[in-house]
């Protein structure tokens, strides 16, 4: 049985919204703190970390799906996503440059990189609806 959408309109759909918000929290905080960890040469830690925040990831999405958060219609909404995706890479450029110019070259140097990720992302979404649709 599809688990697509079957606490929308429920008792527990504001719980379930609730846990999803605190696995997505459990997603940033555990990826920032393997950041932490790497920058303190803990690399082996940060990998652990990386793995727990990947599962908090993946609880996330099962409490988005099970409310119904995203349409079941993936085709047309990773279509969507892609086309964010591929606007945030020059939206995250400018950001980056904003925070060049407040100085912080380093920090600067990581959101492009992020920014080139997203680019990334549009780039595969679109050849995975090409695949798969
Ligand atoms: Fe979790
Ligand atoms: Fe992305």
């Amino acid at each position: 049985m599809s688990l697509y959408g079957v606490t929308k309109g429920t008792d527990l759909e504001k719980d379930i919204e609730h846990i999803m918000h605190l696995e997505e929290n459990g997603v940033s905080t555990y990826y920032a703190i393997a950041r932490i960890a790497a920058e303190k040469g803990l690399n082996d830690l940060a990998d652990e970390l990386r793995k727990i925040a990947a599962d908090e990831a993946e609880h996330a999405g099962l409490y988005a799906m099970m409310n119904g958060v995203v349409s079941d219609d993936i085709f047309s909404l990773l279509s969507r996503m892609a086309e964010g995706e591929t606007a945030g890479e020059k939206a995250i450029e400018g950001f980056a440059q904003r925070v060049s110019e407040a100085g912080l070259e380093d920090a600067a140097q990581a959101i492009r990189a992020a920014g080139v990720d997203e680019g990334r992302h549009g780039t595969r979404l679109k050849e995975l609806i090409e695949k798969y649709s």
